[in-house]
């Protein structure tokens, strides 16, 4: 379908994050030209799973595409907690690296808290810890999960005032639906936090203002649950470039959505590679 007559109701996170990108490669340049080192993001992909890798390689062409250094360390499925971790350690202690990422979901039985608490602060630019998460919630500033960051910063690109809205995020992972409520929250959002045990869902969506949809299953909130005029976020990523909402027939009672492909995946790689500038800027007194 066309989606000629419905460009203004589009958060196009394509073209935000073209210009976050186009800023990120002036925080490179700035850093090389100030400590004469290339800023690196290292990232750790365990097994096999194409997705993942397909995701990683989006993410290691963007830092080379901003002048920054990418390094991969695979490990094969069948690694231990206890040799990834020790990966990771290393990768704490290389100062040639500045952010560091876990590529998830880890296969099992991997103990993926335990990697992810192996990632010092510094260098968590995934937010992935439960460090960052904790500063998250608090609102002190940290490196933050870059899916709900890259959402906020749509949401400000939008001009969505929060301040007062009923907010309702469905999924509640620690990577996307926790950190995203507890944002909106400080954004003075009244958030519903919803997931699988969640109780008259379509009723409590109909209510939403502002809708996250974080689930992982293709059109599963109906274009009937949306109240007219909500703001909807699609963060779902299913296969066949298909997201979490009912998309086509959304778009006629929305105010604003995201499209899936281009809306919230560009941002998230986006906030990926803009903290890795950070990171290596503080690390390397270039701040
Ligand atoms: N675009 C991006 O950059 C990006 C980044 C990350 C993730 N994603 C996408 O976002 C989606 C969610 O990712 P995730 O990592 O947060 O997934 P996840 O860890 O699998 O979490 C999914 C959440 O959805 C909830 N859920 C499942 N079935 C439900 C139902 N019938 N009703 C209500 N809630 C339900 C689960 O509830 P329980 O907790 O009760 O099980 C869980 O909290 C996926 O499509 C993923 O591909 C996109």
């Amino acid at each position: 379908m066309s989606h000629d007559g419905y460009a203004d109701k589009l958060m196009n996170g394509t073209a935000l994050a073209k210009r976050v990108l186009a800023g990120v490669r002036e925080k490179v340049s700035k850093v090389v030209a100030a400590t004469g080192v290339t800023p690196a993001l290292a990232t750790v992909l365990v097994g096999d799973d194409p997705a993942s890798a397909a995701y990683v390689r989006m993410k290691r062409r963007r830092c080379e595409d901003v002048g920054m250094k990418s390094l991969l360390i695979e490990s094969p499925r069948g690694t231990t907690t206890e040799q990834l971790v020790r990966e990771i350690e290393k990768l704490a202690e290389d100062d040639a690296v500045h952010g560091i990422l876990l590529q998830h979901p880890v296969p099992k039985p991997i103990d993926r808290r335990a990697a992810f608490e192996t990632i010092p602060l510094a260098k968590d630019v995934d937010g992935a810890s439960s460090a960052a998460l904790g500063r998250v919630i608090l609102g002190i500033p940290t490196f933050v999960p870059c899916t709900p960051a890259g959402i906020m910063r749509l949401l400000l690109e939008y001009s969505v005032d929060l301040d007062g809205t009923h907010a309702v995020v469905i999924g509640r992972s620690p990577i996307l639906g926790r950190p995203m409520a507890s944002m909106l929250i400080n954004r003075h959002a009244t958030v519903t936090l919803c997931h699988s045990r969640t109780r008259n869902l379509e009723d409590i969506v109909r209510g939403a203002d502002v809708l996250i949809a974080a689930i992982g299953r293709p059109e599963f909130v109906r274009a009937g649950w949306i109240k007219p005029g909500a703001v909807v976020i699609d963060a779902g990523y299913n296969a066949g470039n298909v997201g979490d909402v009912e998309f086509e027939l959304a778009l006629e009672t929305v105010s604003l959505i995201t499209p899936v492909p281009g809306g919230v995946g560009p941002m998230t790689i986006a906030t990926l590679i803009d903290q890795t500038a950070d990171a290596a800027a503080a690390q390397l007194g270039a701040s």
